[in-house]
């Protein structure tokens, strides 16, 4: 479904600054070995330590994982593929902080970080409170998934279409509708050879009660996916190299035996597809 009116979209905002806070309770009081260090996420949440200790008391294993487990595996795979592109498409880009992290030692991969227009603006200027630098590498991309095309939207940076690129697009296709998420796939589908895509979509078939329970329920209505359903969508878009990383991957990966009893995420999905 679209995000139809002004009080669905702030909540959408909400869940970026909660997906930092989220990854932010993680770098603070996660146990050792960290899944995903992100050290910028407390502040670009804008929470205190003493409001993150609070919420994360609230949340179920399986949800405080959602945001750190997909940042992991998605900069993983950016690693992986660093040697064949040098352009990365943050697509909902939220207060992912990679850029900011990485600072000059991007090196030669320009990052292109697209979010809703009102959005960049506020996270440029929480940027600027916080006295971070944005690396010369970093462009910012206004674009509204509903209204405006991502290649519109890009062709209004130093975007090149013509050479590979990585992609990652997270947590964001639960709240816009199957047409835009298609015109997304499609769209990254025809990328040049060697480029990727890393996403996330909500499975609503069998753990819909944990998705109501989850944060995300506090946004309107979500639009869920099956398995069958999404990989259908991504074979139709074109691709046939596609890597899952399903909740027994993931909890054999990365979070046996962890003293904090943290676990796989149950509904979110991850997904990464190769051109
Ligand atoms: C749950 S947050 C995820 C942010 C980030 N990818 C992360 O993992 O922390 C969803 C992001 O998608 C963006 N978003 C949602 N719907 C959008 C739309 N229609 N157009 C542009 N951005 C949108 C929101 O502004 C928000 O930053």
């Amino acid at each position: 479904m679209a995000i139809a009116d002004t009080k669905e979209r702030l909540n959408v905002y909400e869940t970026a600054r909660r997906s930092a806070a989220l990854r932010a309770a993680h770098f603070l009081y996660g146990a050792e070995p960290k899944i995903f260090s992100d050290n910028l996420a407390e502040g670009l949440s804008g929470d205190s330590e003493a409001s993150i200790a609070a919420m994360i008391e609230g949340v179920p294993a399986s949800s405080a994982t959602t945001c750190i487990l997909r940042s992991r595996f998605t900069e993983d795979h950016l690693a992986a593929a660093r040697s064949r592109l040098n352009q990365y498409v943050v697509l909902g880009a939220g207060l992912d902080s990679f850029a900011l992290r990485q600072g000059e030692a991007l090196g030669d991969l320009v990052v292109f970080e697209v979010d809703d227009p009102p959005f960049l603006e506020w996270k440029r200027q929480k940027i600027v409170e916080l006295g971070l630098v944005e690396p010369s590498q970093l462009r910012y991309v206004p674009c509204d998934f509903e209204v405006t095309t991502l290649p519109d939207a890009l062709a209004a940076s130093d975007f090149d279409p013509d050479s590979p690129c990585f992609i990652s697009w997270l947590g964001v296709t639960q709240y816009i509708t199957v047409e835009a998420t298609k015109a997304t796939l499609a769209w990254a589908a025809a990328r040049p050879v060697g480029s990727e895509i890393v996403f996330t979509y909500v499975e609503g078939n069998k753990h819909a009660v944990s998705v109501k329970e989850s944060l995300m329920s506090k946004v309107g209505g979500l639009t869920y996916y099956t398995n069958d359903e999404m990989l259908e969508l991504v074979r139709e878009a074109g691709f046939s190299q596609i890597e899952e990383m399903t909740e027994e991957r993931a909890n054999a990966m990365f979070f046996s035996g962890r003293s904090d009893g943290l676990i796989a995420p149950q509904s979110q999905r991850l997904l990464s597809a190769i051109v």
